[in-house]
């Protein structure tokens, strides 16, 4: 019985030994290799400071206009779909439905998710404050 306890004693305690080895390689991911968005926990009230970039075109107040459209309730939106807002037909034909990953994408480049938007922005590269400002428009409904 002794022996057992030992040994499992052993056991627990090399797996336990094996666990940081595993994890080596994800710890080591270079911070240049682009990250997943579901990587990613957002921030709203960071996204609230962030969005200050946005704010000079886009209204976060129902039907409010601007250069762009309001991002009153964005998510769950279909791309070029709020009435009365003269979407480019590139933005109308893109065939997006915002959510988390597509707004991902589409805010680290704009023009190369949307080829043709007139949305003049060059986008956020930093992944962590596009994560922010998603989690802060997840908040506008
Ligand atoms: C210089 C003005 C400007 C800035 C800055 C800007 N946008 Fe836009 N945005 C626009 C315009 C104009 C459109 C409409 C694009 C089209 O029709 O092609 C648009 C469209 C969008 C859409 C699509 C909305 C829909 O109804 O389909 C989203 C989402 C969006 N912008 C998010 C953002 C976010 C988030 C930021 C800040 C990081 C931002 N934009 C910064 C002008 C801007």
């Amino acid at each position: 019985m002794r022996l057992m306890m030992l040994s499992l004693l052993a056991l627990t305690a090399c797996s336990k030994s094996a666990e940081p080895e595993q994890q080596a390689p994800t710890a080591e991911t270079p911070a240049a290799a682009p990250k997943a968005f579901a990587e990613l926990k957002g921030d709203p009230a960071a996204g609230e400071k962030t969005y200050v970039q946005c704010r000079v075109c886009h209204a976060v107040e129902p039907n409010k206009g601007g250069v762009g459209p309001t991002l009153h309730q964005v998510v769950g939106r279909a791309a070029g779909s709020l009435p009365g807002y003269a979407y480019s037909s590139a933005m109308k034909q893109s065939g997006l439905t915002w959510h988390g990953e597509t707004l991902y994408r589409f805010l680290e480049v704009p023009m190369a998710v949307v080829p043709g938007t007139k949305m003049a922005y060059a986008g956020m590269k930093d992944p962590q404050k596009r994560a922010d400002v998603i989690a802060y428009l997840e908040t506008l409904k």
